[in-house]
Parts: C-alpha cells; sequence; structure tokens
C-alpha cells in the first residue's frame, strides 16, 4: 500500500513543526506570532497534513467580526509533496470547517498573480478574480483577490474535524 496521507486540525503542539516546514516552503512569510495568533482566534481552522507522524502541510483560515466574509490565510506543502493533491484537500478542509458558519456569505483569498499552483488550486474550488490590490504588502507587493460567493446556508452533514484521508498518488514527473 502507498503512502497514507492524513488532513485534520492542527494543535497548539503542532506549532513549531509547522513553522519548520513553512520556513522551507515560503521563507519569511509565516512566523511563530501570526501562527499563534490564528491558532487563538481560530483553532477550529487550522489544519495539517500528516503522513506517518510527519506534518507535510498545512493551512489556516479566519472569519471576520460580522462573520460575513471567510478568508484563507495561509497553506503550504512540503516541496516533496507538492502537486500531489494536497493542497487542493487544504482548501476543502477550511471550506468545509468555513461552512459551519450559517452567516457567511463569501470567502477571499489574496494571491500572488504569479502563484500558479495556487490560482489553479482555488479556481478548481470555484474562486473567481475579484479585484487586483496595489501594493498590498507593501511597495511593489500587489496581491490579486479571488473570490467565493457562498450559497445560502443549507444545514450540511460537514464537521470542522474531519478526518479527510487517502492515499497520495506517487510523483509522475
Ligand atoms: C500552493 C501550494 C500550497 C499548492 O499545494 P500543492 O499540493 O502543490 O497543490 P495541488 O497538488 O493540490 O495542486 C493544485 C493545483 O495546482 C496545480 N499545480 C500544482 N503544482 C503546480 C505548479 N508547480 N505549476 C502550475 N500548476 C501547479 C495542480 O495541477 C492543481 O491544479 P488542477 O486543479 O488544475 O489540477 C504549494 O505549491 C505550496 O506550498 N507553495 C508554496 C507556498 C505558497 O505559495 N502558498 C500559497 C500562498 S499562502
Amino acid at each position: 500500500m502507498g503512502e497514507q496521507a492524513t488532513v485534520t486540525l492542527a494543535a497548539k503542539a503542532d506549532l513549531n513543526e509547522m513553522i519548520q516546514l513553512s520556513s522551507v516552503t515560503f521563507p519569511n512569510r509565516m512566523n511563530v506570532h501570526e501562527l499563534r495568533k490564528y491558532f487563538e482566534l481560530f483553532p477550529q481552522l487550522v489544519f495539517k497534513a500528516v503522513t506517518g507522524d510527519k506534518i507535510i502541510g498545512f493551512a489556516c483560515a479566519g472569519v471576520d467580526m460580522y462573520q460575513t466574509t471567510g478568508y484563507l490565510l495561509f497553506s503550504n506543502v512540503s516541496p516533496d509533496y507538492q502537486g500531489r493533491g494536497l493542497g487542493k484537500r487544504l482548501i476543502e478542509a477550511r471550506l468545509a470547517a468555513l461552512r459551519h458558519y450559517p452567516t457567511l456569505e463569501r470567502v477571499l483569498v489574496t494571491v500572488n498573480p504569479t502563484n500558479t499552483a495556487s490560482i489553479n488550486a482555488l479556481r478548481s474550488f470555484g474562486f473567481v478574480y475579484s479585484h487586483t490590490e496595489k501594493d498590498y504588502y507593501g511597495p511593489g507587493t500587489d496581491r490579486d483577490i479571488m473570490a467565493l460567493q457562498l450559497a445560502p446556508y443549507q444545514s450540511v452533514n460537514l464537521h470542522p474535524a474531519a478526518i479527510f484521508q487517502s492515499e497520495i498518488p506517487q510523483e509522475t514527473a
């Protein structure tokens, strides 16, 4: 049997391993302070992808104070496991958890316009380009905003702590 990957809720005890991973996948973007805040603010919206006892990806989401807009805040997958569908499963887990907010109308995400993997993954869940914000992260670092409009809330059988388990496809390259 091939390697299994599980996507499930992360815990504060995972914080150091998560920071180590993000320093490889996206240097100088995530830091302990930011990640700690996500755990404090949105403990049901931080997911990790694990194989064995190794964290190979994680992703965070949040909601605004009116609970009408959700945000996909950060995601990353270990370079060894990229391109095998885990990024999409981390989106799926966060969207399933966000659907628990009955008043949520939309989900927004900022993307680097050159980040093809991220944009493709988001498109496959129905996200569309909304607008560009100039100098979003400071001079010269524009960001595109992508949006997913949600259908009116329906009580469906989603669980924020759902475990999404599947076999990791072998690398094709
Ligand atoms: C963005 C990221 C999380 C995507 O995770 P992933 O596991 O590699 O993505 P998936 O395998 O689920 O693929 C997602 C989509 O991107 C495509 N894709 C994957 N790698 C790609 C690449 N290098 N170039 C172009 N498209 C790519 C896939 O084909 C898929 O598209 P599809 O639905 O049309 O088939 C991962 O590449 C990563 O960690 N990047 C560095 C950190 C980062 O940029 N994070 C996002 C901003 S916070």
